[in-house]
């Protein structure tokens, strides 16, 4: 996945500073950091599945620095805002080499033409198509490019997170479709900056929400925009979470993309999960893709399901009486 990491070091000139420690910026799972010296790298990495696959390799994992470090290597995300944000960062902390490697879907042809305009660049090398190049920037050279919090419909988002420039259609379909009463534990799966669960929390009647979510930085987001005593924030992967007690109904909005590529069976995986996270009687509603194929994993889970809703994009799904119960094991990964 990296293969341009070891031809640049290789053969193209790449030399990497002797001390200090090495950032690697949001590194996904599989990319290969053995071209690096590992007992001075640190793996930032806010999404929890990524983080605990380099976590479980052995490297020294954060899901945020701030610390100066002597190099980063920013593995180039799909957003925009983001991947500016993230050379502004590894520029802030002080690293005086900056590496980044992408792929040509994910725009680093354009990240590369908008950087050259403001210092020299080393390389490009092209592999697999993609790109690797390296730079010496100043702490200030990318100032105007760190992320900051935004205001959208009254709520705090930030660069790279879903939906960070306003309210989901779908979500908002969903949270409009929603019974008034949801019963007293309910668990938001997926939860990003915590839309759902700013919706349901005008219930009295409820006295927890469980609000889980992979993404660190949507989950500090929703932190800003939830300040009700009934809410515990997880960072935690779905697949793998389970709560300490079983909730009367899950709500979500499943990821239903690995980076660019649709992949469903992620969306499968948070309806399994949700229904080993339901009491007997529990219900599970949620908003997918109308073309997604979700009801044959739903009806695997599920005693009844119905749609209730929707639109010709969306459809909102009803599950009731979850078949199998396994034994709910507390998670680690509470934040
Ligand atoms: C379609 S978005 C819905 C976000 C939010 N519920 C809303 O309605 O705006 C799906 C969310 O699931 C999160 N996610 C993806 N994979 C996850 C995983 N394995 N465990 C927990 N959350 C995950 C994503 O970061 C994203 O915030």
């Amino acid at each position: 996945m990296s293969a341009r990491l070891p031809l640049a070091i290789e053969t193209g000139g790449l030399s990497l500073p002797e001390t200090g420690s090495l950032s690697v910026l949001q590194p996904v799972a599989g990319f290969d950091l053995s071209p690096l010296p590992r007992n001075r790298l640190q793996v930032v990495q806010p999404f929890k599945p990524d983080f605990d696959h380099f976590q479980e390799l052995g490297y020294d994992c954060l899901p945020s620095a701030d610390t100066p470090c002597a190099a980063a290597l920013v593995c180039l995300p799909r957003a925009k805002a983001l991947a500016r944000s993230l050379i502004a960062e590894a520029a802030r902390r002080g690293a005086g080499l900056v590496i980044v490697d992408g792929a040509k879907t994910d725009g680093v042809d354009s990240i590369l033409k908008e950087i050259r305009k403001r210092v020299d660049i080393h390389g490009p090398l092209s592999k697999a198509h993609g790109k690797i190049f390296w730079f010496h920037p100043k702490p200030d050279t990318f100032a105007d490019w760190q992320g900051t919090l935004q205001a959208v419909n009254g709520f705090t988002t930030a660069p790279g997170v879903f939906s960070a420039d306003g309210i989901d259609p779908a979500s908002q379909l969903l949270a409009d479709a929603l019974p008034k009463h949801l019963g007293k534990h309910v668990i938001d799966l997926g939860a990003g900056w915590g839309y759902l669960s700013a919706r349901i929390l005008a219930d009295r009647i409820i006295e927890r929400v469980d609000l889980v979510e992979a993404d660190a930085r949507a989950l500090d987001c929703a932190r800003r925009n939830i300040t009700d005593a009934r809410v515990v924030f997880h960072w935690a992967d779905v697949t793998s979470w389970a709560p300490d007690t079983r909730a009367d109904a899950v709500i979500m909005n499943p990821p239903f993309h690995t980076g660019r590529a649709a992949n469903p069976s992620l969306g499968r995986a948070f309806v399994t999960a949700a229904a080993r996270m339901l009491t007997p009687s529990g219900q599970l509603w949620m908003v997918a893709n109308r073309h997604l194929p979700y009801e044959r994993s739903l009806e695997e889970g599920f005693a009844r399901v119905e749609e209730i809703g929707g639109d010709s994009r969306f459809k909102i799904l009803h599950a009731i009486r979850p078949r199998a119960h396994a034994k709910p094991t507390p998670t680690r990964t509470r934040r």
